[in-house]
C-alpha cells in the first residue's frame, strides 16, 4: 500500500512509520520541516501521487499544561493543519481512507467516555481549544465523508507510553514525568515528591498495543470513530510502585504531596466497541511496558537524567 504520514517525526508518527514499513506498505512520512501544514498548499507537491491511507497525526500540542497557556495559538494552527490535510483528502485523494487521531480529552468530563458522546457537553477548561480542534477534525471527516463519499477513519487514543518519546525538553506526559522523578531520585538521592495523594486513577497504553489495534482498524473499518484504550486504569500510586519495582527504588521514600491539584479523579476510555471489533484483544503488561520505557530512559540519559542542579 502507499501511505502517507503527516506527524510522522512525532513520538507515535515515528513508531506507526516502522510498523507501516515492517508490514510492506511504501510510506511517505511528513514532519512540519517535510511540509508546514499551517500552509494550505503544503502538500500540494505529493497532489499527483495515489495514497491508499492517509494517517494525519501531526497536531500541534504538547504535554502538562501547554494548552492552558496556548489556546489561541493552538486554535488557529491545529485548525489550519486539519483544514490542509482534510482539503487535500477530498480534492486529490478520493480514493484514499483517512485516518485521524482524535483525543480522549475531547469527551465532556462528566459524561460517559462512550464514542457517541465524542461531541456532547463540554470538554475540561484547561484543554478546551485542543479539544474542540480534534472534535472540528472529526466533524470535518464526516461532513467530507458524507457530501464526497469518502472513506475516514477517527480513532481516540487515551495516553501513550512506551520508548521514544521526545528527549527536547518539552513538556511530559505523567508517566514519563514520574520515571524521570523516581529515577533521579535513585541516581542522584534527590527527594521523590508526587502531586496529590497518589489515588488518582489513569489509563495508559502501550504504544505497541496502540499500533497494532490502529494498523487493523485502519485496514478493516471506515467511517466510524474508535476509542482506543488500554481497557484498565490504575492509581498513580501503583504506576509508581511499578516504576521503583523496575528502577529498583524504595516505594516508601516516595512523598506525596496532597496540597497539589492533580485533575480528574479518574479518566479511562470505554473501549468496548473496540473490544467488539479486534479478532483478539493483547495488552502489554504494565510491568513489561513501564520495564521498557525505564530502559529506554537510561539509555538517553544525557538528554533526559541531569541532577536537578544541572538540569
Ligand atoms: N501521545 C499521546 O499520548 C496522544 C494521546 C491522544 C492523542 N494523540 C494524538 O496523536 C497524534 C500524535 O501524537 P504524538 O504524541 O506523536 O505527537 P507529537 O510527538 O507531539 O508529534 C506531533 C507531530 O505533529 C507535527 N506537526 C506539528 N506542527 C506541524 C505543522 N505545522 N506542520 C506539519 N506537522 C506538524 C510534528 O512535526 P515536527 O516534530 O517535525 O515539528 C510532529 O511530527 C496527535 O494528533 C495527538 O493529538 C496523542
Amino acid at each position: 500500500m502507499n501511505v502517507l504520514v503527516t506527524g510522522a517525526t512525532g513520538f507515535l508518527g515515528q513508531s506507526l512509520c516502522h510498523a507501516l514499513q515492517a508490514r510492506g506498505d511504501f510510506v511517505l512520512g511528513l514532519g512540519s520541516r517535510d511540509a508546514d501544514l499551517t500552509r494550505s498548499d503544503a502538500l500540494e507537491p505529493w497532489s499527483n501521487r495515489r495514497f491508499d491511507q492517509i494517517w494525519h497525526l501531526a497536531a500541534w500540542t504538547q504535554a502538562g499544561d501547554f494548552c492552558l497557556y496556548h489556546p489561541g495559538e493552538q486554535w488557529l494552527k491545529n485548525q489550519q493543519i486539519n483544514t490542509t490535510v482534510l482539503t487535500f483528502w477530498q480534492r486529490h485523494q478520493a480514493q484514499a481512507k483517512l485516518i485521524a487521531m482524535g483525543t480522549s480529552c475531547a469527551y465532556a468530563p462528566d459524561r460517559p467516555l462512550r464514542e457517541e458522546e465524542y461531541l456532547a457537553g463540554e470538554p475540561i477548561d484547561s484543554l478546551y481549544t485542543y479539544a474542540m480542534t480534534k472534535r472540528m477534525l472529526y466533524v470535518g471527516m464526516t461532513s467530507l465523508a458524507r457530501q464526497f463519499d469518502l472513506r475516514y477513519l477517527c480513532l481516540t487514543p487515551s495516553t501513550l507510553y512506551g520508548p521514544g518519546y521526545h528527549t527536547d525538553g518539552r513538556q511530559m506526559h505523567f508517566i514519563f514525568d514520574l520515571i524521570r522523578k523516581i529515577l533521579r531520585g535513585k541516581l542522584y538521592g534527590e527527594p521523590v515528591v508526587l502531586w496529590g495523594d497518589g489515588q488518582q486513577q489513569r489509563e495508559l497504553v502501550y504504544i505497541d498495543d496502540f499500533i497494532h489495534d490502529a494498523l487493523w482498524l485502519g485496514d478493516h473499518r471506515e467511517n466510524d470513530l474508535v476509542n482506543l484504550g488500554a481497557g484498565e486504569q490504575y492509581s498513580i500510586r501503583a504506576f509508581a510502585e511499578c516504576i521503583c519495582e523496575a528502577v529498583g527504588y524504595d516505594a516508601q521514600r516516595i512523598q506525596y504531596d496532597t496540597t497539589r491539584y492533580t485533575g480528574a479523579k479518574s479518566k479511562c476510555l470505554d473501549v468496548s466497541k473496540l473490544r467488539g471489533l479486534l479478532p483478539e484483544w493483547r495488552r502489554v503488561p504494565l510491568s513489561t511496558g513501564i520495564q521498557c520505557t525505564v530502559d529506554w530512559f537510561l539509555g538517553e540519559r544525557e538528554r533526559l537524567l541531569q541532577p536537578a542542579r544541572a538540569a
